[in-house]
């Protein structure tokens, strides 16, 4: 099984499940008190079942997500629609970004940065300096080296983060966060109050 199936297959167990560690059903904290400042065009990579990409819009963004599995793309249709909210959602692979032919202001990523081995990384970064003109942002909640254990996504450090926007880009913030999980799934018990994170603001230069 190629990276790419075995993520894809992955995930999908994930989603099949009756409860799924970060879908709380609404938008992580981090991102809702950096709402504020995350408007205009916005793509929302990894959107899931689209709880952030439907508060976004509901904000007034224009929004667009991408996920590559279908499944969560439904649910995150269903609640644009149920919500009368006009959302663009695209079954897509991360690293293909760089294909869409838009530009944004803002690119948010909550939890799929993590998802990602090195050669990834630098290619999913290369894909968003494509997508971003000077000035526009990246959000980006990951999980922290910080959040005992080592199940679950692979921690990062706020080095790894800067060193992976290290040209191009300017790293304008990197803070302790939370991550907030649906409460008692098996093989998904982090720190109480959530698993410990960064939050992450990078500027286009
Ligand atoms: C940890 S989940 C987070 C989902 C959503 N952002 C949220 O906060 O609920 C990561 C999401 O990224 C998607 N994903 C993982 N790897 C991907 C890839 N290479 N391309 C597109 N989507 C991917 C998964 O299907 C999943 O929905």
């Amino acid at each position: 099984m190629s990276d790419d199936a075995e993520a894809r297959a992955r995930f999908a167990d994930y989603y099949a499940a009756p409860r799924v560690p970060w879908d709380i059903g609404r938008p992580q904290p981090a991102f809702v008190a950096a709402g504020d400042r995350i408007a205009g065009r916005v793509l929302d990579v990894g959107c899931g079942t689209g709880d952030l990409a439907v508060w976004l819009a509901a904000r007034g963004s224009i929004v667009t997500g991408v996920d590559f599995l279908p499944g969560p793309l439904a649910a995150a249709r269903s609640k644009a629609a149920a919500a009368g909210l006009a959302v663009t959602f695209l079954e897509m692979d991360a690293l293909a970004v760089g294909e869409i032919p838009e530009r944004f202001d803002a690119v948010v990523d909550c939890g799929l940065f993590h998802t990602f081995d090195d050669a990834q990384r630098s290619a999913y970064v290369s894909a968003l300096a494509r997508l971003l003109e000077p000035g526009a942002r990246v959000f980006l909640l990951c999980m922290s080296h910080a959040e005992p254990g080592t199940h679950g996504p692979r921690r990062m450090s706020a080095e790894d983060i800067r060193a992976a926007f290290a040209s191009g880009w300017v790293v304008e913030s990197v803070d302790p966060a939370r991550f907030e999980v649906v409460p008692g799934v098996p093989g998904a018990e982090f720190s109480p109050g959530g698993a410990r994170a960064w939050f992450a603001t990078v500027r286009r230069t």
